[in-house]
Order: C-alpha cells, then structure tokens, then sequence
C-alpha cells in the first residue's frame, strides 16, 4: 500500500520539480521520505538554497511562511492547511506593536515560531539552535523584546546575562513535561544524558544535561560515546536520533510530548498536495519583505 503511494510521490516530485522538507517533529514516514530534514535553522537555510520550483514542507506554517519569505520565486506547499503552531499565534502583529510603543528604544527578537506579520515588525528573527548567539550580539545600550516563548527567551537572558522583555507565549507540547517526568526517566536510566529542548520550562531545563535544538541534538550524539539518552521534546526527533545512531538508545522523558500539528502530515497527504499543487502558502510582497530583513539576521548568525 505505502509502496504504491511512495513510487506516486516519487513520480509526481520529479514532474513538479519539487523537493521535500521535513521538520524532526514530523512522522517516521514522512522523515523518511524527505529530500532534507532538519530543526528551524537548517529547513530555513535549505528553503533558501534549493533550487528546486516547489517545496513540500511538512512542518507546521510558520516553517512553511519562512520558506516563502526567503525564496519568494517558488511555490511552497503546506499539505495539510490545518497545521499550524498554537506557540506562533499566541501573539500577533497588533500585539507587538502595542508592545514596542511601550518601549521604543528596544530591539525586537522574534522566535521564528511566530508569524508573518510578527516577524515583519521585528529587527531580528532567531532559532531555538542561535537565539543565545543572536540575544548576544545586540547593542547592550538598548533593552530588547523577546517574543513569542517565555521560556526561550529566559534562557537566552540567563545565558548571556541580558535582562530580556519577555512574551508570556509557551509550547503547549513542552510545557507538558514535568519535573516528575525527569526525575523518574533519571531513576530508571541513571547513566543516560539527559537533553531538553529550550521550550521546556526552567525547573525541567535545570534537572538537564544539555539544553539544544533539535539538530543540536543531532549533532551532540553523533559526537557523543554514551549510549543512552533522555530526550525532553517532541517525541519525533527519537526516530532521526535511532536512524542516525542505532547503536545508541533513547528514552523519550513523556510519551505526551506530541505536537498534533507535525502529526497532521501524512503520507496521503504529501501526494495530494503535489498532484494538486495544494496549499499554496502566501506571504503578502510588503509583509514578506520586511519579514526578510530579520530573517536574513537569523540564518547569519548560526549557533556555537
Ligand atoms: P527546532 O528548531 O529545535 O527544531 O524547534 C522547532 C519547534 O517547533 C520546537 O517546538
Ligand atoms: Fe509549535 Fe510546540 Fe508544535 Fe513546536 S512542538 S510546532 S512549538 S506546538
């Protein structure tokens, strides 16, 4: 049955000249099938490169909206409309505007888990993988605002000492692990690394090893003798961790960390959307090119 699907896919990537991205979220399948997988940073920096006229992003449409912005002559898919971020819609353009009269000397960093609109009225745009990096570089004579994640945004504060203004949005998914959930995965596999995504709350983050992105993740393991890992984020990164290092094994810290939306790509829908060119994600020109200028910051600034 996939098989049949797989070989459509195939078929119809070749005619539409199409590529396919896949964020470390997304199902098994749908990884496996991917041209190019990676974290925000990495599916950013491909959607700018590929020279490719379509792409399928299977990822949420914030990831989907970046690609967009930063290669504007191609047609970039969604295969499921639906799929979205309830961390990027926490805050709108409205919003922080309304935030920026309040401060009007500060900068403005945006996680790149916002949308358009927000991204377009902020001077810089970072990744869970170099928001520490980007926070860093900022003139230190002038507060900043950090939206939308509270808990990204503390952590870059703590980690370069900043005192950040803070968005009260949150990761549904992330927020959901708890400290219990560390502490029993520690006592069951007590010589394991224990790794966190930064959208998982301090007391969690404080009871971690390391605190990384997920093609952070990716990268410490290849470099890494351990052999096992509890990993504190969205379940679907363990199958590229398994794939890319069998030998090693993997612990999720909750089996609740789902994201609904990244599992709201399938295989079916991958081969509906080539066939019939859907859905087309838009940016407005005058959104798109403001958007640009920050992410333009973010894929210079890569992470340490
Ligand atoms: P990464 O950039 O680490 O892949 O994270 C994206 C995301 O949506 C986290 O929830
Ligand atoms: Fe958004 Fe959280 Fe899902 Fe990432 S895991 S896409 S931040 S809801």
């Amino acid at each position: 049955m996939n098989e049949k699907l797989l070989e459509k896919i195939k078929r119809l990537k070749t005619e539409r000249r199409a590529v396919i991205l896949a964020h470390n979220y997304q199902p098994a399948e749908i990884q496996d099938l991917a041209d190019f997988t990676g974290d925000s940073l990495d599916l950013s920096v491909r959607a700018a490169q590929t020279d490719a006229d379509v792409i399928v992003f299977c990822g949420v449409k914030f990831m989907a909206e970046t690609a967009v912005i930063l290669s504007p002559q191609k047609t970039v898919l969604l295969p499921d409309k639906d799929a979205g971020c309830p961390l990027a819609d926490t805050i709108t353009a409205e919003q922080l505007r309304e935030l920026k009269q309040k401060h009007l000397d500060a900068s403005v960093v945006c996680y790149v888990n916002s949308p358009a609109e927000v991204k377009a009225e902020s001077d810089y745009c970072c990744t869970s993988a170099n928001a520490v990096k980007l926070v860093d570089s900022l003139p230190t004579d002038r507060p900043v605002i950090f939206v939308p994640d509270r808990h990204l945004g503390r952590f870059a504060a703590e980690k370069t000492g900043r005192e950040l203004i803070l968005w009260p949005g949150y990761c549904h998914v992330h927020v959901a692990i708890t400290e219990d959930d560390i502490k029993n995965a520690k006592a069951k596999y007590p010589d394991a690394i224990v790794m966190a995504h930064p959208e998982c709350t301090e007391p969690v983050k404080r009871l971690c090893d390391q605190i990384l992105s997920t093609g952070q993740m990716l990268k410490f393991v290849a470099k890494e003798n351990p052999k096992k890992y509890i990993i504190a984020t969205e379940v679907g990164i363990i199958h590229a961790l398994k794939k890319q290092n069998p030998q090693a094994e993997f612990f999720p810290a909750s089996n609740r960390a789902v994201c609904p939306n990244m599992k709201k790509i399938t295989l079916d829908k991958v081969a509906n959307s080539l066939e019939n060119m859907q859905h087309e994600v838009a940016v407005p020109d005058d959104i798109r090119i403001k958007a640009k200028k920050s992410l333009d910051r973010m894929i210079e600034v890569l992470p340490r």
